[in-house]
């Protein structure tokens, strides 16, 4: 459990998992019936781009300025990252007047899927964000505190997807975002996706994944693909430089799994567009690709 977000936090894959996150949760929501939102995996809620800044034990850059950074200044925004952005720069305003601080031209708090999700949340809506990490736990369970419709729980996100599932609203969006330290992480999300179909077969469910080797995605969509009644799902990625670029993490991609109707076009758009903007090497590209195809 070495895993902080922090050095990561705005980074171009936080670009593309909370625009997307933001998006399917607004098609959802179209709806009026209520939903769960279950954040596997929530980390510490939200981050301190300051801290990032100063860096740290690691010594690491903050790598948001590659990320988030890159639309600050921008005009054109799809609407997916007009309102992502507007979700960022309000939740750091609202941050900086808590602790007394100016505004300022670039953020200094960025927030996390938690703080992004729990913004969107509806009177009939409520959050269950589970993390495992002692000391993020304890910041997310004091950051959402006395909040109704908003549990924290310290444990681990793959339990927490069959205690939680069914919820008694019958919908929900479960956010798996876990941190890949471990060797067997494909095997415990493929694990978490079939025994979450199980208990609630139209969730919709999102599965963040890092793109560092083309071959081990192949092999964790060819498991997900043989698992009973599969339901409609695409991937959205991001390359930000081609596989031989050098890069360690050249991409990722979101798993969708029962999309909200409509939208794989805005998200397709909405990589197409980022890979120019945030690309780091050549070969930049972006864009959905359906595995299991709406009827
Ligand atoms: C990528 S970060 C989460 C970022 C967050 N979802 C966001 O978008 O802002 C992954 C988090 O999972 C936590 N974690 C690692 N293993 C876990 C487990 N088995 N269950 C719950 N949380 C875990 C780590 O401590 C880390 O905070």
């Amino acid at each position: 459990m070495n895993y902080r977000h922090h050095y990561h936090a705005g980074n171009f894959a936080d670009v593309l998992k909370h625009a997307a996150l933001l998006r399917l949760a607004g098609g959802l929501q179209a709806k009026e019936k209520g939903i769960l939102y279950l954040d596997t995996h929530a980390g510490r809620g939200g981050y301190d781009l300051s801290a990032a800044a100063q860096g740290g034990s690691l010594g690491r850059a903050p790598e948001w300025p590659d990320g988030v950074g890159r639309l600050l200044g921008r005009a054109d925004l799809p609407p997916e990252l007009a309102d992502y952005r507007s979700a960022v720069l309000a939740f750091d305003e609202a941050a900086r007047a808590r602790v007394g601080g100016e505004p300022g031209a670039s953020p200094r708090f960025y927030p996390g899927s938690p703080w992004l999700m729990v913004g969107r949340l509806r009177p009939q809506d409520r959050a269950v964000l589970c993390e495992r990490h002692p000391e993020e736990e304890a910041f997310l369970a004091s950051e959402f505190a006395g909040r109704r419709r908003v549990s924290t729980q310290a444990m681990d996100g793959y339990a927490a997807v069959k205690a939680m599932l069914p919820p008694p609203e019958r919908r929900a969006l479960v956010l798996i975002d876990p941190p890949f330290e471990a060797q067997d992480e494909w095997t415990s999300i493929v694990g978490a996706v079939s025994d979450g179909l199980a208990r609630l077969p139209g969730g919709t469910f999102a599965i963040w994944y890092p793109l560092t080797a083309r071959a081990r995605v192949d092999v964790f969509y060819r498991r997900l693909l043989a698992l009973p009644k599969l339901p409609p799902c695409f991937t959205v990625e991001l390359l930000i430089g081609g596989e031989t670029a050098g890069l360690k993490l050249w991409g990722c991609g979101l798993l969708v799994l029962n999309p909200p109707w409509g939208s794989a076009a805005p998200l397709d758009a909405m990589a197409k567009w980022l890979a120019p903007v945030l690309a780091q090497s050549a070969g930049a590209k972006g864009g959905v690709h359906w595995l299991v195809e709406e009827s």
